[in-house]
């Protein structure tokens, strides 16, 4: 029987490119809400030592070698987490098997990220409309979102629909550019996408910034003391466990780093394209979107209309409600401000889809890769199963389903993950042969410290941080401890669900290599 004939390999545009795709990627929602959000409850100005510490010990180690495996890995034309670690690692039988976590991680990430994208579509419209305006304080307003979300029924919103129409709209828009293909869809969307999003969010940052004193009689809420009450340092806390492993954890967040997405970008690399700089690049421009704009949004604003007390509170609360309510009654009180709500919706959105994107892809090129589909089979493939998926974290929302998805697949999948790069790295690799992959083709050469950096104290960390998650949340979370009893049926439904996803991926993979090895055989 022929074999079909294969599309040829996609390639990126330019270097440009590249570093703006994996710069779309690491920008997203955690930039702007989750990192505010961390850094006010974990010791305002003090949480930027375990959070540069956790950066440079951790982020930019697995960024370098993200990138360095993954073109290594594209070199054999493998573009996924399996494949590629049996480049790296030929003689292990059951390598491919830790690979299917970089397929299955950002498969449920996409499923309940589309969704939360979809509400910042959905509010840039309501902004532009002023669908909200009729709420003007913080219950009101939760009302309106809790409405939105079908959560409950009440003045605003009747039932789901509008929250459905604008999934259904953002959904397609995603799998409209993963369709159209690397070059033609995400790189470009990517490079259109930053540069709007910059430029909104130099134009909110400037917006907070000149706020001033508000309230004249209450001189002491204004931005400057906004500004402190995010970064005043509380060195005190910095002696507690859970300040260092919440650093850990937005550092992985923040940089799409553990997930498998990189992986996948770089391995589109040329051999002699450069992964060191490329690397470092995309980090910084992630870092500068995180701790200036990022920083320089939410808080203060929040401070500066509310005050320390409710913008305590509002921290304490979560980064969605900082987004969807605290956010729109700020943009409320100050002049242009349903322009200004507007930028910061969509702003939100864009950030979302570059994301988004990314998330997709491990899947869609793995169905490419080791099935041999077309681009557009293996995109509509994967929208048949994500699009179902969806609907789970759609109507069970308010039982616990995302929050399950997102405890998975957003923590404990990456840890782990990272911790089997660093080892395929620096101990199966060698240290001799990773850097000087690090470095083929490299425009600048990394400070030697690294070499010790990446072969010990990385994979330490990684250890440490993983006992101790475990031990805090890990093990009581796993027995359903902190559920409520309500919820426990849909967190366990949810729970099987992503077992037999992650049974469904591990067999492809067994699929997948059957058939190779007889092909292989037969020839
Ligand atoms: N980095 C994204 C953000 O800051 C979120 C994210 C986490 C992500 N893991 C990812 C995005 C993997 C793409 C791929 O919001």
């Amino acid at each position: 029987m022929a074999e079909p004939r294969k599309e040829p390999r996609e390639a990126w545009g330019s270097r440009l490119g590249v570093i703006l795709a994996v710069a779309g990627s690491a920008v997203g929602l955690g930039n702007f809400l989750r990192f505010p959000v961390q850094a006010a409850k974990n010791g305002g100005g003090a949480f930027m030592i375990p959070y540069f510490i956790s950066f440079l010990l951790l982020g930019l180690p697995l960024m370098w070698i993200e990138w360095t495996i993954g073109r290594f890995g594209g070199g054999f034309e493998r573009s996924t987490a399996p494949g590629i670690f049996e480049t790296v690692w030929q003689k292990n039988r059951f390598i491919k098997y830790f690979g299917v976590i970089g397929i299955f991680g950002p498969t449920i990430i996409f499923v309940y990220y589309t969704y939360i994208e979809s509400w910042l579509l959905g509010y840039s419209v309501f902004a532009l409309t002023g669908r909200y305006a009729s709420c003007t304080d913080q219950p009101s307003m939760a009302a309106f979102l809790k409405g939105y979300q079908g959560l409950v029924q009440n003045e605003h919103f009747s039932g789901i629909g509008p929250a459905y129409f604008f999934f259904l709209v953002t959904f397609a828009v995603n799998i409209l550019v993963i369709w159209v293909g690397l070059r033609a869809g995400i790189e470009r969307v990517c490079k259109y996408g930053l540069l709007v999003l910059f430029i909104l969010a130099i134009a909110i940052v400037i917006r907070v910034a000149t706020l001033g004193t508000p309230d004249p009689g209450r001189p002491e809420w204004n931005v400057n003391n906004g500004f402190g009450f995010l970064w005043n340092p509380r060195w005190a806390e910095l002696k507690e466990a859970k300040v260092w492993l919440a650093a850990a954890g937005q550092i992985f967040f923040t940089l799409s780093v553990g997930f498998g997405v990189i992986l996948t970008y770089a391995s589109y690399l040329r051999r002699r394209d450069d992964v060191a700089l490329s690397g470092l690049t995309a980090s910084t421009a992630n870092e500068f979107a995180e701790v200036i704009l990022g920083g320089s949004i939410v808080i203060p604003a929040a401070f500066a209309i509310f005050g320390p007390q409710v913008t305590q509170e509002i921290a304490e609360g979560g980064a969605f409600n900082l987004g969807f309510v605290t956010m729109p009654l700020v943009l409320q009180k100050v002049a242009f401000g349903q322009f200004f709500a507007f930028a910061w919706f969509f702003l939100l959105f864009i950030a979302g889809v570059t994301s988004s994107i990314s998330l997709a892809l491990p899947a869609v090129v793995f169905l490419q890769d080791e099935f041999n589909l077309d681009r557009k089979t293996a995109s509509i493939l994967f929208a048949i199963v994500t699009f179902n998926l969806c609907q789970v974290v759609i109507f069970f929302n308010g039982q616990g389903a995302l929050d399950e998805m997102d405890f998975w697949g957003g923590t404990f999948c990456v840890v782990l993950f990272a911790m089997i790069e660093v080892v395929l790295f620096a101990w199966v690799f060698g240290m001799d042969k990773a850097w000087s992959e690090l470095h083929s083709g490299s425009d600048i050469r990394i400070p030697r410290i690294y070499r010790f950096i990446i072969k010990y104290i990385t994979p330490l960390f990684l250890v440490l941080i993983l006992g101790f998650w475990f031990v805090q949340e890990g093990w009581p979370t796993l027995l359903l401890e902190k559920t409520p009893a309500e919820n426990v049926p849909y967190v366990i439904g949810t729970r099987v669900l992503l077992i037999d996803l992650f049974a469904a991926l591990a067999f492809l993979v067994w699929l997948a290599w059957r058939k190779r090895h007889n092909g292989e055989a037969a020839r």
